[in-house]
């Protein structure tokens, strides 16, 4: 089950395990490329259903886990890549924003956790993806709610990881550092416009402040997420696991 499946790493996610011959549920608010992954992962021969979902919404993420229940009868695997960004300053933020960016990127989590945790602990089987951010780990300027709802599932992962662990799931957080998709692309050209320079100027200076001098693409990260999901990954729970080049060292 990938929320976030209509584009970028939620989609790179959904193909990857298409790929690994699994039965895909893709969740997102954006009906026709949910629907256009879905089918994707079907011409790779993998079973894939498109399910319309707010994450932000609890009736949603329950009747998600419903449908697929009825159709699938267990849930494996759980990402939860469905999310917005912002970069506004500090001073600029609107309280309807800062509550907004937190429904999707934080509560939206704790809902599809939640909804999933009875499954996977009668299974006594299962793994759990959260995508956070480097911005959970570091922040910077004109960052507030993203970095906040970040660090919060950082936080959320270790704690469902606390409680899930003698049930055989495991819970992990991913950090990514800057992947190149719809959402990077949507940051650099308000970033650009508020420093003078064009969405591609920035987004060419933001790969040299990487060790690695570049940006990941969305497959990268879904590598890692597989590897979380599978049995290699069985004793590593409650982490939160950095995939950004070098950005971020601890
Ligand atoms: N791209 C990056 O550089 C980067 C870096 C670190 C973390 N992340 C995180 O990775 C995740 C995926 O980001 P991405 O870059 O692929 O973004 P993206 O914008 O390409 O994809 C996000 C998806 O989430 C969906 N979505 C938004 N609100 C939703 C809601 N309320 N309910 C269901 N679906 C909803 C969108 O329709 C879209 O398909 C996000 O949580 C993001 O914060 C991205």
């Amino acid at each position: 089950m990938v929320t976030g499946a209509s584009s970028g790493i939620g989609r790179a996610c959904a193909l990857r395990f298409a790929e690994e011959e699994a039965s895909v549920a893709c969740l997102d608010i954006n009906d026709t490329a949910n629907e256009a992954t879905a089918a994707s992962c079907q011409a790779q021969g993998a079973e894939a259903m498109a399910i319309t979902c707010n994450v932000a919404e609890k009736a949603d993420v329950t009747a998600a886990v419903k449908q697929v229940m009825e159709n699938w009868g267990r849930i494996d695997v759980l990402i939860t890549a469905a999310g917005t960004t912002a970069s506004t300053p500090l001073t600029e933020v609107k309280l309807s924003s800062w509550q907004q960016l937190l429904a999707v990127n934080l509560t939206g989590v704790f809902l599809c956790n939640q909804a999933v945790a009875n499954i996977m602990m009668a299974q006594k089987s299962g793994s759990i993806i959260n995508l956070s951010s480097m911005a959970g780990k570091t922040s910077w300027p004109a960052t507030a709610e993203y970095s906040a709802a970040k660090s919060g599932v950082i936080g959320l992962t270790r704690s469902v990881a606390m409680e899930l662990a003698p049930h055989g799931v495991t819970v992990n957080a991913v950090c990514p550092g800057h992947v190149l998709t719809p959402m990077l692309r949507q940051i650099a050209a308000e970033a650009g416009l508020r420093e003078g320079i064009t969405g591609e100027e920035w987004l060419a200076m933001r790969a040299q402040d990487c060790p690695q001098q570049r940006m990941a693409a969305p497959w990268e990260i879904a590598g890692v997420i597989a590897f979380l999901a599978s049995k290699d990954a069985r004793y590593i729970t409650g982490q939160a696991i950095e995939a950004d080049g070098g950005m971020v060292m601890s």
